[in-house]
Formats: C-alpha cells, sequence, structure tokens
C-alpha cells in the first residue's frame, strides 16, 4: 500500500517483514560471501536480513525513494549490519555493474512498476551466469476480509488497486511472473503462493486503512473518477471498529517466485534466440 517515493510514518508496518518470511523462498539459495542486490528495498528490514545471510558477502540495495534509503540506512546503523550499500536509484537503470550479482531480490516493487519486465531485464544483467532471482508481489484477486464492517476495508483494498492501475502499474502482476521471468530469459522457475503475514493481520491492516484519511490519497482517487470525496473519508469510521473487533480475519494474498539465469545463456543473443521468448 506504499506509493513510490514515499513511506510515511505508519508504513513502517513494513519493516515488520523479514527474509526469514518474505524470503522463505531465496533463502535456502544464499550462501556466505555471495552477493545479492536488493532492488526497490524500501525501508530495508528484509534486506538486512538478507545481509546477514549473505555475510561476508555484500548486498546492494536501491530504492527509487531517498526518504526510504534513508530509513534503510538508520535501520542498518541500529542494528549494527555493515555489509550493506544503500543508493537511490530506479529499478530501469539502476547505474550498478552488470554481472556481478549471485542473487537478486524484488519484494512488493513489480506490482509498482508500469514495465515489469523490463525491470527484470535489467535484473537479468546484474546476474552473473547461474544467479538466482526471487520475487514477492500482492496479488490483488486473492485478498479476502471478514467480520463487522468488513466491506469498508475491502473497499480501500478496491480502490488502492484501481488507483495503482490507473497508474499504469498492475496489480495483479504475480500472475503474469512465469511469463514475465520466461521472457527475460530466466528458466527453471518455481511458483508458490502465499499470505502476507503481516499484512494478514488485522491491526496492521487496518492502520494501513489510514490512507483513506491521507490527503494525496483522497485527491488521486476523486480526480480519477473512482468515488467522491465523502465516500472515501466515510470509510475511516468503519475501518477503524473492523480493525477493533475480535471477530475480524483478514488474508492479504501474495505470489513468490524462484528462477535462474543458466549458466550458458549470458547474452543477450542467446536470450533472443530461445524459444520461451517467441510464446507471446
Ligand atoms: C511496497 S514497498 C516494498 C519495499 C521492500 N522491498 C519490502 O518488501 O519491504 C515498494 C518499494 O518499491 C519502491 N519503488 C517503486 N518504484 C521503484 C522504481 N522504479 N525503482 C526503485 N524502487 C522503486 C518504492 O519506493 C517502495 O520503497
Amino acid at each position: 500500500m506504499v506509493q513510490t517515493g514515499e513511506i510515511s510514518p505508519e508504513y513502517t508496518i513494513f519493516n515488520q517483514r523479514t527474509a526469514g518470511y518474505e524470503a522463505a523462498h531465496l533463502l535456502p539459495h544464499l550462501e556466505p560471501g555471495m552477493r545479492v542486490v536488493d532492488c526497490g528495498c524500501g525501508a530495508g528490514s528484509i534486506t538486512l536480513d538478507l545481509a546477514t545471510a549473505a555475510s561476508p558477502g555484500e548486498v546492494v540495495a536501491f530504492d527509487i525513494s531517498p526518504n526510504a534509503i534513508e530509513q534503510a540506512t538508520n535501520l542498518a546503523k541500529e542494528r549494527g549490519i555493515t555489509n550493506v550499500t544503500w543508493q537511490v536509484g530506479d529499478v530501469y537503470a539502476p547505474g550498478i555493474a552488470e554481472a556481478s550479482f549471485d542473487a537478486a531480490h524484488f519484494c512488493g516493487v513489480l506490482c509498482h512498476l508500469p514495465d515489469p519486465g523490463r525491470a527484470l531485464d535489467v535484473a537479468y544483467r546484474l546476474l552473473k551466469p547461474g544467479g538466482v532471482i526471487a520475487l514477492r508481489d500482492p496479488y490483488k484477486g486473492g485478498d479476502w476480509m471478514s467480520g463487522p464492517f468488513s466491506e469498508a476495508i475491502d473497499e480501500l483494498n478496491r480502490l488502492i488497486a484501481a488507483a495503482s492501475a490507473a497508474d499504469g502499474a498492475d496489480p495483479m502482476v504475480g500472475i503474469r511472473y512465469p511469463r514475465l521471468l520466461r521472457e527475460a530469459g530466466f528458466s527453471d522457475l518455481e511458483l508458490f503462493p502465499s499470505y502476507s503475514r503481516v499484512f494478514s493481520q488485522v491491526a496492521n491492516l487496518a492502520m494501513a486503512g489510514r490512507r483513506s484519511e491521507d490527503a494525496t490519497f483522497l485527491n488521486r482517487i476523486v480526480s480519477l473518477g473512482l468515488a467522491t470525496e465523502e465516500h472515501v473519508r466515510g470509510l475511516a469510521e468503519p475501518i477503524r471498529r473492523w480493525g477493533e473487533s475480535t471477530d475480524s480475519l483478514c488474508g492479504f494474498a501474495e505470489i513468490t517466485a524462484i528462477a535462474w539465469k543458466r549458466e550458458k545463456a549470458g547474452s543477450d543473443d542467446a536470450r533472443a534466440n530461445d524459444w520461451r521468448r517467441h510464446d507471446r
């Protein structure tokens, strides 16, 4: 539920995330000494766990938001973790040496991008032959909420996804993982459906639901013609009550994937000739 470029205080919920859960598909493939790139690292909690797993290797972590990088840098200092290089950067052009990483990690990033395929092309180039890529994104087709006033949080979730789609992003990007990964040149895909541990907690989702009172979000929803300001503001109180009810439950769906850059297919020519790129 974070918008590109900003991480406001309530969204530090994101830092309850750990690699042990959110990158469980990647951790078994990390070894001490590996070089890892975390693309769209946000405020850094998962990154720091990856850094611990890859230590004494280096993690290069970048995000388009200077605010996120500042928060991540502070968290690294707090935790005394020093093997991460933090930088502001764009997934489409991160300005990092190509073919220099054993693993690339994206969590909650591709769903914000108008062109996730281009970001995966870049990640492919950042990896050494034999490198592994790990993806995780929400899947807006699979969320559910129950309990009193759950219609309100459901409606806000729908509006957030609709606004994201209007920005050219794909809130369902996870179901495109197989094709996107194949087209970027990756192989040996493994896909896993999952739920967010953090956002499947009612208190956290209700806190994130404070978005209904955020002026920027309100203006965006109204200007897109998705709902009136009165309608969105009217969601705040029922969401608060939903968050307080011990009868409430929610499941926040996500999709994860892991895939490899094959040893031999390192060149662009090899990728262009790969049969997988012709199944559009
Ligand atoms: C939902 S947050 C996820 C952060 C982190 N990966 C995590 O899971 O905790 C999405 C992040 O992607 C970043 N982002 C969005 N577009 C980006 C881009 N073009 N290049 C780099 N980062 C981007 C945002 O700034 C935000 O920090």
